[in-house]
């Protein structure tokens, strides 16, 4: 049996003006009617072997989170509650503790909460794969064949020869966002893989090597779990420990570092949708190359991406656009630019 544990707590800032940290994009009807996390959850529908979704998401969000899986009619397995984002390592911990509590032989699969994935059959086939790996006490990770050296992703480098079970292989490396130059290679020597950012593991197999290569987030997060106050669905993690958890994401902390890992290459249509070009890429665009949502009028506009919430938006003229309108803020990027949308989230901090 699979637990799927979704994690929710990321801030999604170069998506800006549209997700804001009071409803990131992974709460956001980006794509279509339901939202991202939405998304996540129905595309585990009508699969026998998985069971009830676990969310791990802030405090700040429950009632968000609550709200959106009664809208889908899932019942959940937990929705566990940090007090503060310790980033992903911690955030599993939390969940692998909480899963063995109930199912100690269930593995666990865990999905970020803001990713499209076009071909759900091949991603069901490769979580299949992925099992078997997993049941040997194996960390999994899903691979996909990088199409540029994006230097924001994991890379990870297949073994030679030795299989680890039918489809999965073992891990040579595992280099998170590697710099340009690195990347630049990895790419070229056509050896590597994109990490996806989903994993398949026993909770055992991940606790015991985060134990290993990180005990202080192993035992502060399992004081926090074992401290926590349950209330219908929630898990509210205990706060004053958690808030001394040091902050890492699993790929640095326990991926570069274990010799556990093993790859399972998937080509799914995956995206992570983590700008506005992606976001442009994955939507459907018209003979132009527009990716056009609300109430948008365009004349002699080429390649661009124009969303428009409350207001009309209209454009003349232009190429390779993001134009994205809210009720109180607009955004105009050039589309080889989304990236930098993260500083202008990190001016409005500072300037309040
Ligand atoms: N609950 C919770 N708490 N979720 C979190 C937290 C946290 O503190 N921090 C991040 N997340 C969620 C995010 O919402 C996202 O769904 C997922 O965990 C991954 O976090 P990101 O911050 O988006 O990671 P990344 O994109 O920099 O890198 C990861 O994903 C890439 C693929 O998209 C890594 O796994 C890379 O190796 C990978 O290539
Ligand atoms: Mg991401």
């Amino acid at each position: 049996k699979i637990i799927p544990v979704i994690l929710s707590g990321g801030a999604g800032t170069r998506l800006w003006p549209l997700s804001r940290a009071a409803l990131p994009k992974q709460l956001l009807p980006l794509l279509s009617e339901h939202s991202m996390l939405q998304e996540t959850i129905l595309r585990l529908a009508d699969w026998p072997e998985v069971l009830a979704p676990m969310v791990v998401c802030g405090n700040d969000h429950r009632f968000l989170v609550a709200e959106q899986l009664r809208e889908i009619q899932v019942l959940p397995h937990s929705i566990m509650l940090e007090p503060v984002g310790r980033n992903t390592a911690p955030a599993i911990a939390v969940a692998a503790y909480g899963v063995e509590e109930g199912a100690e032989d269930a593995l666990m699969l865990v999905l970020p909460a803001d990713h499209v994935i076009r071909d759900v059959k091949a991603f069901h086939l490769a979580v299949q794969v992925a099992a078997k790996a997993a049941a040997q006490g194996r960390l999994v990770t899903f691979g996909i064949q990088p199409s540029s050296p994006e230097t924001g992703y994991g890379y990870i480098k297949k073994g030679d020869t030795d299989r680890v079970a039918e489809g999965s292989f073992t891990v040579q490396k595992f280099v998170e966002k590697p710099n340009r130059d690195v990347a630049e290679g990895y790419v070229a020597s056509g050896d590597y893989f994109w990490n996806s950012g989903m994993f398949l593991f026993k909770p055992s197999a991940y606790l015991a090597e985060l134990a290993r290569l990180r005990p202080d987030i192993a035992d502060i997060t399992k004081q926090s779990f074992e401290g926590s106050y349950r209330d219908l669905d929630f898990c509210r993690l205990e706060e004053k420990s958690f808030m001394q958890c040091p902050s890492d994401s699993i790929d640095y902390a326990v991926m570069e570092n274990t010799h556990l890992a093993a790859l399972v290459p998937v080509d799914m249509g995956w995206n992570d949708v983590g700008s506005w070009t992606a976001l442009w890429e994955v939507q459907s665009q018209d003979e132009a190359g527009n990716a056009l949502r609300g109430d948008v009028y365009v004349d002699d506009v080429k390649r661009s991406l124009v969303r428009a919430e409350g207001r009309i938006v209209a454009a003349i003229g232009v190429e390779d656009l993001v134009i994205i309108e809210t009720s109180d803020a607009v955004l105009v990027a050039h589309k080889d630019r989304a990236q930098d949308v993260k500083k202008i989230v990190d001016h409005l901090k500072r300037n309040g």
